[in-house]
C-alpha cells in the first residue's frame, strides 16, 4: 500500500439534517444532527487510510478543544498528524452545514480565523518515502511553492491538485501537477455564459480548454449525477456514469470521496475509464451513507 501526503484542511462541521431549506427568518427543527471532523484533504486521507494506505496529513489546527477533536478524529484512523502546524490562539475552522433531505443539497456557511499551512513547514517534510501527493487547491501562493518544492525534491512523485472552486490565480496550480481534479462548479464557472448545456459537451470544452494549457497532465471532472470525465494526454474523453445509492442520505464530502477513489485506482495502476469507474462508485457509496466510517461499503476497491 501507499505512502499518501494530503495538503489542505480539516473542519468541524456541524451538520443539520433538514426535510427542506428554510425561508429566511424562519426557525425550523433538524430531523437529526452530526457534529464530526470535515475538510476536503482529510475526507480524502480518511478514505484512502480505510482502503489501506498509509496517509500523512499536512495542515493547521487550533489549540481549542474542537481542533483537539479533529485530530483524535485522524489519530483514530491511523493517520500520520505530526507535520500539523498547531497555531496558538485561532479556532478550528467550523462549517455550519444544512443537508436537504429533500433534494440532498448541502449549504455550508464556513468561518475560519486559522492561517492555512505555510511552505516553511512543508519543506522540513521528508518526501523520499512518498508515494503520492495530493492537495486542495487553495491557499494558491504558498501551494504553488510547495509544489514546485516536491517537484524539485521528487521528480517522480505524481501530484493531483483538487480544482473546487475559482479562487484568484488558482488556475496557476494547474501547471504543477500531473493530475488536476476539478468540479463541474469550477468548470461552469470558467465556460461563463458559453457553457454548452449538455453535460458530455460543456465537459469536453472544459477539459479540452484545461489540457491546451497543461498537456501533459491528466485533467478529470465530476459532474454530479451525470458521473464524471476525464482526458488523458492525447487521448480521446473518457466517462463513467454516477453509481446512484438506493437512497441519497449524506452528499457532504461526495467529491473528496470521489477524490479517494481516483487516486487509489491511479496508484493500483488502472486506466482512466477504471479509475473513473472506481471514483465515481466509491462517491456513490459515500451519498448512500452518514460520513465517511465504513467506506467504501461495495466490494468494488476493495481487492
Ligand atoms: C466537504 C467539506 C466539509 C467542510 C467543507 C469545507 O467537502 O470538506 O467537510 O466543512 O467542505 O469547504
Amino acid at each position: 500500500m501507499a505512502n499518501i501526503l494530503g495538503v489542505g484542511i480539516a473542519t468541524l462541521d456541524i451538520i443539520n439534517h433538514v426535510a427542506a431549506w428554510p425561508a429566511e427568518d424562519e426557525e425550523v427543527r433538524a430531523l437529526a444532527q452530526d457534529i464530526r471532523r470535515g475538510g476536503n484533504v482529510t475526507n480524502t486521507l480518511v478514505v484512502l487510510s480505510q482502503l489501506g494506505h498509509h496517509c500523512h496529513w499536512a495542515g493547521t489546527l487550533a489549540d481549542d478543544a474542537s481542533s483537539a477533536t479533529i485530530r483524535d478524529d485522524l489519530v483514530q484512523y491511523g493517520i500520520d498528524t505530526t507535520h500539523v502546524q498547531q497555531i496558538p490562539g485561532a479556532h478550528a475552522p467550523t462549517s455550519y452545514i444544512a443537508l436537504n433531505a429533500h433534494n440532498g443539497s448541502r449549504t455550508i456557511i464556513h468561518y475560519r480565523d486559522l492561517p492555512e499551512y505555510d511552505a516553511e513547514a512543508f519543506r522540513r517534510i521528508d518526501l523520499q518515502q512518498l508515494d503520492w501527493l495530493h492537495a486542495e487547491g487553495r491557499n494558491v501562493e504558498a501551494l504553488a511553492e510547495m509544489l514546485k518544492h516536491a517537484r524539485r525534491q521528487c521528480p517522480q512523485l505524481p501530484l493531483s491538485v483538487e480544482i473546487e472552486k475559482p479562487r484568484e490565480h488558482i488556475e496557476q496550480l494547474c501547471g504543477l501537477a500531473d493530475l488536476l481534479i476539478y468540479s463541474r462548479h469550477y468548470a461552469l464557472h470558467q465556460l461563463g455564459a458559453e457553457a454548452p448545456a449538455v453535460p458530455e459537451t460543456a465537459a469536453d470544452t472544459f477539459l479540452r480548454q484545461q489540457r491546451q494549457r497543461t498537456p501533459q497532465a491528466v485533467h478529470v471532472c465530476s459532474w454530479g449525477e451525470h458521473g464524471a470525465y476525464g482526458l488523458a494526454p492525447g487521448g480521446e474523453l473518457r466517462h463513467s456514469p454516477a453509481f446512484a445509492p438506493l437512497k441519497v442520505i449524506d452528499t457532504l464530502g461526495a467529491g473528496d470521496a470521489f477524490n479517494a477513489g481516483l487516486i487509489h485506482a491511479r496508484l493500483a495502476g488502472q486506466g482512466l475509464v477504471d479509475s473513473l469507474h472506481s471514483a465515481c462508485r466509491l462517491a456513490g457509496d459515500k451519498v448512500g451513507q452518514r460520513g465517511f466510517h465504513g467506506l467504501p461499503t461495495t466490494q468494488a476497491l476493495q481487492d
